[in-house]
């Protein structure tokens, strides 16, 4: 810290000692505490892409609290791709850099039909069975988050959703 200010630079935030900032790529800032390895499974990224990612976890937040934060280096992720956090994170911001600039900064948003995404909990549901049906879930209320079936009607929660990531 007494380094920095010798040098006459802008003293670093908490958040920013830990991680540093990216010249390119994808920030999901105000992602709720405890969560960013379950958005990364539900973005489908493991690591196995190559892409340099960092995740902070737990970090204090003026507006949250806590918070995690998690960094895809030189991928810039569509809204189709990343919305389905809002299931999990409602809050999440998603931050568009490019050489170092916030290009693009956008709430994640829910879409009113979750198609595809999550399963229904009914095994014995038209969506869990050999035909080819498509799990579809309504969105009844964002926070705290219930769905819908769009077959058989069965409520979930939100533990139903982490349950399957
Ligand atoms: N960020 C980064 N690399 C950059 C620019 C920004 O990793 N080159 C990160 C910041 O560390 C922050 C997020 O992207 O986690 C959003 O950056 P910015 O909009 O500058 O921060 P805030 O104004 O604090 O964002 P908000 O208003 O969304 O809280
Ligand atoms: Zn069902």
């Amino acid at each position: 810290m007494t380094f920095t200010k010798i040098l006459g630079e802008p003293v670093l935030s908490e958040e920013e000692l830990r991680v540093r900032k990216i010249k390119d790529g994808t920030v999901i800032d105000h992602i709720t505490a405890g969560h960013a390895l379950v958005v990364l499974r539900m973005l489908g990224i493991d690591g196995r892409e190559g892409n340099v990612l960092s995740t902070v976890i737990n970090v204090p937040s003026h507006q949250m609290g806590r918070k995690d934060i998690v960094k895809i280096e030189d991928r810039e992720l569509r809204p189709s791709e990343v919305d389905r956090i809002a299931l999990i994170s409602p809050n999440a911001t998603i931050n568009i850099v490019r050489d170092f600039v916030v290009a693009d900064k956008k709430r994640v948003s829910l879409p009113e039909t979750i198609v595809n995404i999550v399963k229904c909990s009914n095994p014995m549901c038209v969506s869990n069975s050999k035909e080819p049906v498509s799990p579809q879930l309504h969105v009844v209320q964002r926070e705290p988050l219930l769905l819908r079936c769009h077959y058989c009607g069965t409520i979930l929660q939100k533990e139903d959703v982490l349950k399957q990531f």
